[in-house]
């Protein structure tokens, strides 16, 4: 059996609205291997994205333990955590989140800029492998205005990999695109994954879901079925 890299021990999440609690996150229980293509699947309001944050070291938990390999996230400090992040998980958002005045390759450099460990020339180089990566090396100076949403969502995946992060995460990363542009960058994910990373992706689409390796269905909070490579268990 794979050993696990991210785990999940009784996890809750909870939030506070006006004077009632909401639970988000229902007692968790979870192990996903290393190299995992994890599909989360579920209805609106299911705590599909309370999960993925947690995963991302975005938010913590409100009790149980998160696990990434040796890394307990829910015991990091928010500085601790702000940096596990910021060197471990590419991130990418459903609504793109470029900034409309930099260039696709001034985007995709941002993260290599605010560390500022590589020289200027080194950034710039592999900022052009990674456009290069989602097949827009020949869009490197146009800026997100001039791009389409499918290309807006592929140069915000460059930027997540530009760190040559451990775990991809993307909540709902297709949501804003016509489905052959959301299914080219469900295979870009899928290459990421088979280039070794973990990916773990949020969709509410069936299909796309299927491209995955783990699928897990949540509903009120809880887990109530995870399917592996076609079988489903549980
Ligand atoms: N910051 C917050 N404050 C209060 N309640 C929250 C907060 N974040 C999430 N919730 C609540 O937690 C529950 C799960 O939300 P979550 O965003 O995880 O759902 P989701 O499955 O991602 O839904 P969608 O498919 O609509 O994005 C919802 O009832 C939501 O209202
Ligand atoms: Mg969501």
């Amino acid at each position: 059996m794979t050993k696990s890299w991210i785990r999940l021990c009784g996890v809750t999440r909870q939030f506070s609205q006006g004077l009632t609690l909401c639970w988000a996150l229902r007692g968790i229980d979870l192990n996903v291997p290393q190299g995992a293509f994890l599909a989360i699947v579920g209805p609106s309001g299911s705590g599909k994205t309370t999960l993925l944050n947690l995963l991302a070291g975005i938010d913590r938990p409100s009790a149980g333990q998160v696990w990434v390999g040796d890394w307990r996230l829910d015991r990091l400090d928010e500085e601790s955590l702000a940096r596990w992040r910021g060197r471990y998980v590419g991130i990418v958002f459903q609504f793109f989140q470029l900034f409309p005045t930099l260039t696709a390759l001034e985007n995709v450099r941002l993260p290599l800029e605010l560390q500022a460990v590589l020289p200027a020339r080194e950034r710039r180089r592999r900022a052009l492998d990674a456009l290069e990566q989602v097949g827009l090396a020949g869009r490197a100076q146009h800026l997100p205005a001039q791009l389409s949403g499918g290309e807006q969502q592929r140069v915000a995946l460059a930027r997540a990999l530009i760190h040559d992060p451990l775990l991809v995460v993307a909540d709902e990363p297709t949501g804003n695109l016509d489905s052959e542009s959301g299914r080219h960058v469900v295979a870009l994910l899928r290459q990421v994954h088979r280039q070794g990373k973990t990916v773990l992706m949020v969709t509410h689409d069936r299909q796309l879901a299927q491209e995955a390796s783990l699928r897990l269905h949540l509903r009120d909070g809880r887990i109530v079925s995870r399917e592996e490579d076609g079988d489903a268990y549980r």
